[in-house]
């Protein structure tokens, strides 16, 4: 099991893939979700992190394996670990096109896709939203439960504290995390694309953010606003997602859905 020791082995074997590097995240993903690595000797060459959400669904992040020991089963490994030790009815994953034949292997399938966003945003706030307050808090948690589908009050536990902002409506709620230069912007819960596009707009402006988005016209919409497509991924599910996936406008990070 991967502990906050094997941080700085974790970054560097991204570096390998070409992957940022992303301590904060990493850290985060460790404190919300349990890491698996393998290792050759001393070296960590293969990492994966799996988060339960309650008894029914898990999400699979991070894997990676060392390019110097590509093409030899690793992939394989710690994906069969992860689905073993998530035990869940649905796992979801984000995939690169890189991990998708192996996961098409394991029973998954696509479902969608998100394309990352990022950029400078050049729009004005709509001032729609107010900070989140103590008391709002349980909404929140209550409301992403509906619309993901599974009860993910343990990783709203840390979030709370790792989130820059977490702003909030009558009809959804935004938050941000910061990843080294950029601010990361989600989840983002709202009842339409319009009212997706105000929330993102109230936390996004002045500022170069990323968000991960599934629904072709808020792309557009943060195109038109400097914030630009970069690369896209599926969305890949073992068992049936459940929820109002509707509302769900951007993952918290592509990491947790
Ligand atoms: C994706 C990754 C983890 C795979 O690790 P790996 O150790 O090289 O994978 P494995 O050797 O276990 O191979 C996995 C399976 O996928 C198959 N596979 C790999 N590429 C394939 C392709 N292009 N088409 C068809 N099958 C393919 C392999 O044949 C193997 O199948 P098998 O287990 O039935 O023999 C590794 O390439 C990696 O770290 N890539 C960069 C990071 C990344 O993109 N990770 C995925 C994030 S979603």
């Amino acid at each position: 099991m991967l502990t906050p020791d094997d941080l700085p082995a974790c970054v560097r074997l991204a570096s390998d893939r070409k992957w940022p590097e992303e301590p904060a995240k990493w850290a985060f993903l460790l404190r919300v979700g349990t890491g698996f690595g393998l290792f050759d000797g001393d070296e960590l060459v293969g990492t994966t992190i799996v988060t339960r959400f309650g008894e029914e669904h898990a999400a699979v992040s991070m894997v990676l394996v060392a390019s110097s020991h590509g093409g030899r089963g690793l992939g394989r490994r710690l994906m069969e670990h992860a689905l073993a030790f998530a035990g869940t009815p649905v796992v979801s994953l984000h995939a690169t096109s890189y991990g998708k034949p192996l996961y098409e292997k394991l029973g998954f399938r696509s479902v969608g896709s998100v394309t990352a966003h990022v950029g400078a945003f050049d729009g004005t706030a709509s001032g729609t939203s107010r900070p989140v307050s103590e008391a709002d808090r349980a909404g929140v948690v209550a409301v992403d439960a509906e619309v993901f589908g599974a009860d993910r009050s343990a990783m709203w536990d840390e979030l709370f504290g790792f989130a820059a902002q977490v702003r909030v409506a009558d009809d959804g709620f935004v938050a941000t995390w910061v990843n080294g230069d950029v601010t990361m912007v989600g989840p983002v819960v709202a009842p339409s694309v319009g009212r997706a596009a105000e929330l993102v707009a109230d936390v996004a402006v002045g500022a170069v953010v990323r968000v991960d988005v599934r629904d072709a016209a808020l792309g557009s919409w943060l195109a038109a606003r400097g914030v630009v497509p970069r690369s896209t991924v599926d969305l890949m599910v073992r068992g049936a997602l459940s929820g109002d996936r509707a509302r769900l406008h951007a993952p918290v990070m592509q990491a947790l859905g």
